[in-house]
């Protein structure tokens, strides 16, 4: 880590947790024969050239393969990014991620820090040892979102495109321009080292700081199922769920959240052992399961829904109600 930065100086922290853009194959030509979470994120900025006046700090926070995201990687993640974000000369962080869960781990970052400064994450889909490997560009992108002045937020940088945390996917298995932001569209595109921005920034949350505080704090965090209702779907495993709850375990479920077909609608034996739940204390949301579009609320609907946010994003959402006391089990 520098010593000193000239008073012109601008500070960019680059935090690495793993992924395919710190990949190692073993045959240069392998795309996806790699193992994720090998190469250290120092190493990862040796070929990049940080723009004027921008100096580049690299911190290592993990080395994993996104998949294998833990709550706890994600409590450290948030206390170094608050750490950095408190500094004064530090105009924004850069995190290094694998592409299965970074929006889940950019969505958890603007619910808990709600920056006015720039977070930006950023990944590969391809090895750092591929032959055209897709890593170096997007970190020099997202070090400009970072370093740019007026930006604010979480954000995910990927192939040139700036993605909101509130609205960004993972849609492709395999092409480099792997994500999107469905309706909402990208927030802006980094074109040959600037910035086009295209709407505002990832408005802070009000209830930010206390969320933040209540995470930091906890040695344990509610549990959130995820469970998608499809033809045929039945309540056995919801039932089991409750039933685990009654015998009093510590880690018994305190939230549910339904993947629900179209506009919020369940199978009907799902929804009745939803409700049976429910009626149990348990907190039930339901999240479309289609990759676009919202709940739009109907009449007379006993099961909350999550608006906007996929699946995997209300479960973070309701996690932290629950963490924050805002909605009791
Ligand atoms: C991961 O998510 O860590 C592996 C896959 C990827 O980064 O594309």
């Amino acid at each position: 880590m520098a010593e000193s930065i000239g008073k012109d100086e601008r500070r960019v922290i680059v935090l690495g947790t793993g992924g395919t853009i710190a990949g190692r194959a073993s045959t240069a030509g392998d795309n996806i024969g790699y193992k994720a979470g090998e190469v250290g994120v120092a190493e990862l900025l040796g070929s990049i050239d940080a723009p004027d006046g921008v100096l580049l700090l690299a911190e290592q926070v993990a080395q994993i393969d996104s998949k294998d995201m833990s709550l706890a990687i994600w409590q450290t993640l948030a206390l170094r990014c608050a750490h950095w974000l408190a500094e004064p000369g530090v105009a924004g962080i850069v995190i290094t991620h694998g592409t299965d869960t970074l929006e889940e781990t950019a969505f958890f970052l603007q619910s808990v820090l709600g920056p006015s400064k720039p977070v930006v994450l950023t990944c590969a889909m391809r090895p750092s040892t591929a032959l055209a490997p897709d890593g170096p560009q997007n970190v020099r992108d997202a070090v400009v979102v970072a370093s740019t002045p007026g930006v604010q937020g979480v954000v995910v940088v990927c192939a040139g495109t700036v993605h909101s945390a509130f609205d960004v996917q993972k849609v492709h298995t395999y092409r480099l321009d792997a994500f999107d932001s469905g309706d909402a569209g990208p927030v802006a595109y980094v074109e040959e080292g600037a910035l086009r921005v295209l709407r505002n920034w990832p408005a802070p949350t009000g209830s930010a700081r206390l969320t933040f505080e209540r995470m930091a704090g906890a040695e344990s965090w509610p549990r959130v199922e995820i469970l998608v209702s499809h033809a045929e779907a039945r309540g056995a495993i919801v039932d089991a769920l409750v039933r685990e709850r009654r015998l009093g375990r510590a880690d018994a479920i305190q939230g549910l959240v339904l993947a629900a077909t179209g506009n919020g609608t369940l199978h009907h034996a799902l929804e009745a052992a939803a409700l049976r739940a429910q009626a149990e204390g348990v907190a039930v949301v339901r999240a479309t399961r289609c990759s676009q579009g919202r709940i739009l609320p109907r009449e007379r609907e006993v099961l909350r829904d999550a608006g906007a946010l996929t699946p995997v994003k209300a479960r973070i959402a309701l996690m932290l109600e629950l963490l924050s006391g805002e909605r009791s089990a």
